[in-house]
């Protein structure tokens, strides 16, 4: 006797690391088809490719809205993203297919669309490029570079491209969750008097970095320092706005490696050019990529990166073995490693 195996669909919009890909051949549950690029597909080819799909791998670039959801049609079961950050999903419109579901007959063994996500394996990752990022920032490290290649190293001196310290400085950490603390605790060894920080609860683990829970409008007059570390969420868009920035030190330095949209970047840029605040060191943008044309980057004072927080070989290793997992639970319906529950 033998069982009839249903292969099931499996979309992935991006070539993604060898770990994934050879967890889901060996599984043998599905048919992969995978958009073999390191460019993101185009829309029209996202539509095309999801279609019928029962699993869904895709990354923090990809839109995933009602079109797509539609065009994937009922067959989907499970979403896995790679990466931490879901706010590029419609969340409400996930959950809707799920209560949906949740109403057909008892006997569809069926529990609507599942997401999986990376929790926890770009912390360290993201903790390290924020620290390097504050560091190249408030030592401006990249201005430094192109004097060397310009020719603008004509002799030392004494104030020439000096920057700030983290010795004795207070740091403000807006979300002090996983990777806020782990930036904490990487900072407080460069002498950190004081490490601020504020969200929607007082943390006890703050106590391991002498965290001081304040609110935020004392954390930006007061930090030196001011590091975005929080989800993008209805409160957060927009939170570092004109308002924020003019409430800063003229001597702070702002980073964030969050998402582009915490920041008003038009603010951003008055606050930047107007001397309100010293320098920006930003991993994240509103859009991405960012046009080579932004006002932002005509600014000395501000550091623009691409969204390279989690890219380090081995963590995107890691990444792409837990999306494999989160979609094989997915489709078969076991317990996922990293569901993410809403
Ligand atoms: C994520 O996984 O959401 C991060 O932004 C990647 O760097």
């Amino acid at each position: 006797m033998y069982t009839e195996q249903k292969i099931m669909k499996v979309f992935i919009t991006r070539r993604i690391p060898q770990e994934g890909l050879k967890i889901l051949s060996q599984a043998g549950v599905c048919k992969v088809l995978m958009w073999d690029s390191d460019e993101p597909v185009s829309r029209a080819e996202l539509l095309k490719g999801v279609a019928g799909a029962h699993g869904l791998l895709c990354l923090l670039s990809d839109k995933i809205d009602t079109e797509v959801l539609d065009a994937a049609g009922p067959n989907l079961k499970v979403i896995s993203t790679l990466s931490v950050g879901f706010d590029h999903m419609a969340m409400d419109e996930i959950k809707k297919r799920q209560q949906l579901l949740l109403c057909r007959p008892l006997h569809v063994l069926c529990r609507g669309v599942r997401v999986g996500y990376t929790p926890g394996v770009p912390t360290d990752a993201t903790a390290e490029l924020t620290v390097a990022l504050l560091l190249a920032t408030a030592r401006r490290l990249p201005e430094g570079m192109v004097e060397v290649i310009n020719g603008g190293w004509s002799t030392w001196k004494p104030l020439w491209l000096c920057g700030y310290g983290l010795s004795g400085s207070t740091v403000g950490v807006i979300g002090l969750g996983r990777i806020g603390m782990a930036i904490a605790r990487r900072l407080k060894p460069f002498g950190v008097k004081k490490l601020l920080y504020s969200g929607r609860t007082d943390k006890s683990y703050a106590a391991e970095v002498e965290g001081e829970y304040v609110p935020l409008d004392t954390l930006v007059s007061e930090s030196d320092f001011v590091v975005v570390s929080c989800a993008l969420t209805p409160d957060t868009q927009g939170l570092c706005n004109k308002d924020f920035f003019c409430k800063m030190k003229n001597t702070a330095v702002f980073i964030n490696t969050s998402r582009g949209a915490v920041v008003n970047q038009e603010d951003l840029y008055q606050a930047l050019s107007s001397g309100q605040i010293a320098c920006a060191g930003l991993d994240v943008t509103t859009p991405e990529p960012l046009p080579t044309d932004h006002p932002l980057l005509t600014l000395k004072n501000c550091v623009v990166l691409p969204h390279i927080g989690s890219a380090i070989y081995s963590t995107r290793g890691i990444m792409a073995e837990l999306s494999a997992n989160n979609l094989l639970a997915g489709l078969q319906g076991t317990d996922m490693p990293s569901e993410l529950k809403f």
